[in-house]
């Protein structure tokens, strides 16, 4: 069967990543979380005090990015590949609120996204990949055969967050998650490289009315037509 590249973008915590794990299940693919890539590098970043409350020195970052070693490895108890920075399992530490605070500024840097994008497209050279972020359907792989843009409320979207960092022990308040992810949106979609936006021929899904089967079937039936 025809292989193909099936990418999904929108807001933070869309539900994107269910989503595509369930994809690439069913379809026996490659899943990448490519926002696991930018908060890598903000933690990167945060660790060599690079970036921190008071500032950010974006040219040390960007001397400093041949340094930086990303890949995936694909854990089979877990299902899904965890994300090594220079030979460390950071899985755990890059989903923290305090790398979610500095991840979108260090996104807005074109020489953090140029280096990116190119191993991303590597990774989708043999095609039969699911990949989500902000900038796939737009950037990374405009040629994809399904493009899916994924949306709800930053309310909605918070909560979820909210619950998922404290089933974690992690002391957050929602109201903080929100604020967040507000300030997130706001970044992502305004900044000057590759913003969010919807991309050319993507279909707009907003889970905030759809439950995850009628979600899934509706997007199965994309990539079933697609690859017909
Ligand atoms: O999907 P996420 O919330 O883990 O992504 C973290 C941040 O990384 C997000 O706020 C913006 C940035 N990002 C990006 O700019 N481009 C991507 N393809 C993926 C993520």
């Amino acid at each position: 069967m025809k292989k193909i590249i099936i990418a999904i973008d929108g807001f933070s915590s869309t539900g994107k990543s269910t989503i595509a794990k369930q994809l690439a299940k069913q379809l026996g693919y490659v899943y990448v979380d490519t926002g696991a890539m930018y908060r890598a590098v903000a933690l990167f970043s945060m660790e060599n005090g690079y970036i921190n409350k008071e500032s950010f020195d974006v040219q040390t970052l960007i001397n400093a990015l041949p340094n930086i070693r990303l890949k995936f490895q694909y854990n089979e108890e877990l299902g899904f590949a965890e994300m090594f920075l220079n030979d460390e399992n950071v899985e755990n530490q890059i989903r923290t609120l305090e790398v979610s605070q500095y991840v979108s500024r260090i996104a807005e840097i074109s020489e953090v996204r140029a280096k990116l994008v190119e191993q991303q497209q590597k990774m989708g050279q043999e095609r039969g990949i699911v990949m989500d972020g902000r900038d796939i359907g737009t950037v990374v792989f405009p040629d994809a055969e399904v493009k899916i843009f994924m949306n709800s409320s930053a309310e909605t979207r918070a909560q979820r967050r909210f619950e998922e960092l404290t089933a974690k022990n992690q002391d957050v308040t929602y109201e903080a998650v929100l604020k967040n992810v507000q300030e997130r949106d706001y970044i992502d979609s305004h900044r000057e490289d590759s913003p969010l936006v919807i991309a050319k021929g993507a279909i707009e899904i907003d889970n905030s009315t759809l439950n995850k089967e009628e979600q899934f079937e509706q997007v199965m039936e994309l990539v079933r037509k697609s690859m017909e």
